[in-house]
Formats: structure tokens, C-alpha cells, sequence
């Protein structure tokens, strides 16, 4: 065994550990560190800036690197001073292991600080060649075994602590090149799994093979009950499914192509059905708001409808609409250029809809859901809408186009009168619709408007569960009011002095709305994009809210409202 000390001493042995692993070497003196005879060490590293330093090794053959995670709690006992290894609250598969170990895990954590709050959630203790079956075992923080339902938070921390758990050691395994692992799932599969494979989630594909990341082929310590593990693995890859969509540039998405993309992608899947509407079709149905945003660009609209049968009966449990902007350069209200790229993403309400209908069949989910996505880009070009003209909409109310830049609400307006002529029990529209949300809330939740109580509560318990949460935002007629307040036609497309500039958005949907049609609007500008905010979910578009709208439509089947 190599033991190496810290500080100074640490990274001068270090360099000269590097200087005499010189490639291509079999350095016999470093076979305790369990590789075969045949292995070539080409480096070495230093781990851990405490008492005690574990060694990692890159060798040139190696190809199976196989990697185990197990979790600890926080410690329980409030005199830290006394507390020993029996004290260390670990997962049971952590006390197995550690058991096997004779307590070198226990030891190493309490060396490394478990007891002084250094092993909080998310913090990872990594171990090289102290297993035969393991070449990497990662000890990752879970937080309080206590945790919960978080009310003030309004989300179940124990399920959130799985997920960063398990994403911080998945990342950890990422980064030393590990092939494939098992994970303690902490007594939560679903939630393992969704943390696990969204963090190994980046949009690569557009890049050299030898600069994507590798996924590590991951599979739970232990057999999963009830099918969670699956689920959550499910529920994950349907949001990366959305990421994939919002990321992928403006170039290769053109609408027309991005509905055929979509339709590829869903109709293989048992129980899903995709047709695709042209402009021709849009015009039949008078579907004047749509076009007038289409008509500035070269490239035609498109409404992609996608049915879900996995009950009986022609009636929807829900019907989920999603703005589907490829681009939104603002039109002649043209936007500033700072940024201006991430308008590539302002088709997530569409994307998070053909990602829960994806979702939905994957899962089998007994309901019938429908899915409309209205999809066109919006560009400046010469039979571009100009600020001050008036279109009508597909329920006959004229619009006056004030600025062109709000034009999700007007491809909305005409995808909610047409999800009026189908029979459901609900309506969802999910848009990046606003940059207003994205102050008044930032990523940490989306801003949900609705005309029902019982589907905000189901809507606000199915987030408390996913982690992926919401916030009620008002619907008051006033709202409504400083858009109808128009000098040319019927509704204006902007309100006003510019406040309230998401209620007022939400308001001039409403009126669109007949006075029966239970319906909810989820203003998604604000959680689309991750900086820091998701600590599972890399820097880039997030995918979110799917899990919540997967969570929700499957609960809407069993509610009356
Ligand atoms: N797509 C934007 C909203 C947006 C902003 C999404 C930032 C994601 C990030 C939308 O079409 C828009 O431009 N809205 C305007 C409305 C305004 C002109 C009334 C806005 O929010 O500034
Ligand atoms: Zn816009
Ligand atoms: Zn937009």
C-alpha cells in the first residue's frame, strides 16, 4: 500500500511520483494497487487534501472500471467529541461494506471530518483498490436521515437529497472515466435514477466522439421493487429527451423539420399516434395568430398533434399545449443580440410536451392525453407582422400586434381555441412565454396560473414529490383588463406600462379561454435554463417541468375537479 502524506510534502511527491511514471513503464513496485501485471501505469494523482490520501492510477489497458457508491447521513449524536465509528450513520449497504472493509471506510470518513460537518450532502469520499470487484468506491453525504417534506421549501428533501446524492458520486465517477457502476439507491429507486441519469445527461453530439462525455452503464446495488428503479430512469431520459430539443441549434430545428423529428421520434412507441398540420390547414382554421408569427420567416409553421391511448373511450384526461418558437429573434421588435442564442430554447413548451407524451407511453400510464404544438420561428424578414397590425385568431377576436417579440401568447391563442373543439377534462399549456417569470421567481420554480384551485393543488403536490417545483401566480381581471384595452381590435398582444408583464401575458391567454374549460397555464422561462440552480442538472436547458406535468397528468385520472 502507498501512503502518502499532505500539504506541501503531498504535491511534491506527487510531481516526482509523475516524474518517474514515465509512459509505457510496468512498474511492478505499484502492483498493490490490485491492477493485473499486465497494466501500464501512466499517472498518477493525489486525492483528498487531508490526513488521509488515496491514490488513483490511469493505466493504458484498462477497460472495465468498475465503480460502487454507497451514502452516509449526517451524524445524529450532538457531542461530536465522543463520537466513534459505531456513530457513523450509513446506509445499510454502506454498514455491509464497511463491515467487509473491518471499518476502513468508517475510519477514512472520520479522518476526513464526518464528525466537524465536512461529509454534508453531496460531499464524496473516493476509495481506489480497497475492493477485488470495485477499481473506485465513492461514500457520498445524503444529509439528515430525518429529511422530509420541506414545507416552506415546498418539496420532499429526503427525495431531493437522493437525487443530489447520487448525481454528486455519478459525477465523481464521470470525471475518473468510470465504465460502469452500482449504486446504493438510499432507500429511494426512483429517485437515484433520476438523479444519476440526469446528471450524466450533456449535449454532445454535435461534437468530436472523443470530446463526449461517456456514460457510465449504471444498475442498483440492489434488485428495485415495484419497477421504481425503471420509472426513474423513465422520468430522467424523457427530460433529457426535452434537453436534447431545446439544445439542438435553430439551424437543424427548422419547424417543418423539427415536427418530422419529433413524429420519427414518437411514433415507433406503442399507443402514440403524431400527425403533423401545415399552414394550408392552419388557414382553413383560421388560425390567423399563428400565421401572422410564421409569415416574417421563409419557413412555414407547423401544429404537430400527438395522441396517447392507454385507456378506452375517445375523451382526454388532459390535453397539454406547448409553445414551440424555434427561434425568437423578436420579430421587427427585434431583441438585443446579448444572448439572443438561448432563443434556440424557446420551443421547451413544446419539447417538454412531446417529451411527456413520450413519457406517458413509455410508462404505460392508464389515461389518454393529447398533445398540440404549435411550432414556428419567429424572424424580422420583409412579410414580417409589422408593430400596430391586427390578424384574427381561430375564435374570431382580433388581435393588434403591438410588439412582435410577444408572440408566443398569439401561437398559443390559436393551439388553445383548437384544444377547445376536442372533449377533455383538462387543459395544460406550458410556454417559455416571459422574461418577467424569470425575475419575479428565477429557476426555482415555474409560475402556474389557472382557473382551478383542485388542479393547482395536484399540480403543487405532484412537484412537491419531483423536486421540480411551481409557484401560483394571480389571474385577476385586471390583468386581462390592460390587454382588451385596445384602441384598433378586440386584444391587444401587450399590456400596457409593461408590469406585471407574466400576469399580463397569462391574462390575455385567458381570453381565449371559454368561461367551462378548466385550464392552467405554466410560464416555464425561468426554469428552462440551468446556471446553478439544479445541482443534478449540468449548465444548459433543463427539461423542466416534465417530470411534474408527467406526475400531474397521471394524478388528473384519479381527481374529479
Ligand atoms: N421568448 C420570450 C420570453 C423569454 C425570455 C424566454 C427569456 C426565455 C428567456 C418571449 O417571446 C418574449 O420575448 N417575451 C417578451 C414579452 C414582451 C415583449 C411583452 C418579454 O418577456 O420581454
Ligand atoms: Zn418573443
Ligand atoms: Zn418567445
Amino acid at each position: 500500500m502507498i501512503i502518502l502524506r499532505t500539504g506541501r510534502f503531498a504535491i511534491r511527491q506527487q510531481k516526482l511520483l509523475t516524474d518517474l511514471v514515465s509512459p509505457r513503464q510496468p512498474k511492478p513496485w505499484l502492483q498493490p494497487l490490485h491492477l493485473e501485471s499486465s497494466f501500464f501505469i501512466t499517472s498518477i494523482r493525489l486525492f483528498s487534501r487531508t490526513t488521509v490520501n488515496f491514490v488513483s492510477y490511469k493505466t493504458q489497458k484498462m477497460t472495465t472500471h468498475r465503480g460502487l457508491v454507497l451514502g452516509v447521513y449526517d451524524p445524529i449524536k450532538e457531542d461530536v467529541s465522543k463520537c466513534g465509528e459505531a456513530d457513523i450513520v450509513g446506509t445499510p449497504a454502506f454498514q455491509d461494506f464497511n463491515t467487509k472493509f473491518k471499518g476502513a471506510l468508517g475510519k477514512t470518513l472520520i479522518n476526513t471530518g464526518y464528525f466537524n460537518g465536512k461529509m454534508k450532502r453531496g460531499k464524496v469520499r473516493i476509495f481506489h483498490g480497497v475492493d477485488d470487484a470495485y477499481t473506485t468506491i465513492v461514500v457520498v453525504g445524503l444529509g439528515s436521515k430525518q429529511a422530509g417534506v420541506n414545507e416552506l421549501e415546498q418539496w420532499d428533501e429526503g427525495r431531493e437529497n437522493v437525487r443530489v446524492a447520487a448525481a454528486a458520486a455519478i459525477r465523481q465517477l464521470q470525471e475518473i472515466s468510470c465504465t460502469e457502476a452500482e449504486l446504493d439507491t438510499f432507500g429511494d429507486d426512483e429517485a437515484a435514477a433520476e438523479g444519476s441519469f440526469l446528471q450524466m445527461y450533456s449535449f454532445d453530439e454535435l461534437k468530436h466522439p472523443d470530446k463526449r462525455k461517456q456514460a457510465i452503464s449504471l444498475r442498483p446495488l440492489e434488485k428495485s421493487r415495484n419497477g421504481e428503479w425503471d420509472s426513474g430512469v423513465l422520468l430522467a431520459e424523457g427530460q433529457n429527451y426535452v434537453r436534447t430539443l431545446m439544445e439542438t441549434p435553430s439551424n437543424l430545428k427548422l419547424p417543418p423539420v423539427l415536427a418530422e423529428r419529433i413524429a420519427k421520434d414518437l411514433s415507433s412507441v406503442p399507443n402514440l399516434t403524431v400527425t403533423i398540420r401545415d399552414e394550408q390547414w392552419a388557414e382553413q382554421k383560421g388560425m390567423g395568430a399563428l400565421l401572422s408569427v410564421s409569415h416574417g420567416s421563409s419557413v412555414p409553421a407547423r401544429l404537430l398533434e400527438i395522441s396517447y391511448k392507454g385507456c378506452g373511450g375517445d375523451d382526454y384526461h388532459a390535453i397539454v399545449v406547448g409553445k414551440g418558437i424555434t427561434f425568437d429573434t423578436g420579430g421587427i421588435s427585434l431583441k438585443p443580440a446579448a444572448n439572443m442564442d438561448l432563443m434556440r430554447g424557446d420551443m421547451g413548451g413544446a419539447a417538454c410536451t412531446a417529451g411527456a407524451l413520450l413519457t406517458v407511453a413509455k410508462l404505460k400510464l392508464p389515461i389518454n392525453l393529447l398533445g398540440l404544438l404549435p411550432i414556428a420561428e419567429n424572424m424580422p424578414g420583409s412579410t414580417a407582422t409589422r408593430p400596430g397590425d391586427v390578424v384574427r385568431a381561430m375564435n374570431g377576436k382580433t388581435i393588434q400586434i403591438d410588439n412582435t417579440d410577444a408572440e408566443g401568447r398569439l401561437i398559443l391563442a390559436d393551439a388553445l381555441c383548437y384544444a377547445q373543439e376536442f372533449k377533455s377534462k383538462f387543459i395544460v399549456d406550458l410556454a417559455t412565454l416571459t422574461g418577467a417569470i424569470r425575475i419575479a421567481l428565477g429557476g426555482a420554480a415555474a409560475g402556474v396560473f389557472t382557473n382551478n384551485t383542485k388542479a393547482w393543488q395536484l399540480m403543487l403536490q405532484s412537484s412537491i414529490r419531483t423536486g421540480d417545483r411551481v409557484w401560483r401566480m394571480p389571474l385577476f381581471k385586471t390583468y386581462a383588463d390592460k390587454m382588451t384595452d385596445c384602441h384598433l381590435a378586440d386584444i391587444n398582444n401587450i399590456g400596457g406600462a409593461g408590469l406585471g408583464g407574466s400576469c399580463t401575458a397569462a391574462g390575455f391567454l385567458s381570453e381565449f379561454i371559454k368561461k367551462d374549460t378548466k385550464w392552467m397555464h405554466m410560464d416555464i422561462a425561468g426554469v428552462s435554463e440551468n446556471k446553478e440552480e439544479v445541482p443534478y442538472l449540468r449548465k444548459g436547458f433543463t427539461g423542466r417541468p416534465l417530470r411534474t406535468l408527467v406526475q400531474f397528468v397521471q394524478q388528473l385520472e384519479k381527481e374529479t375537479l
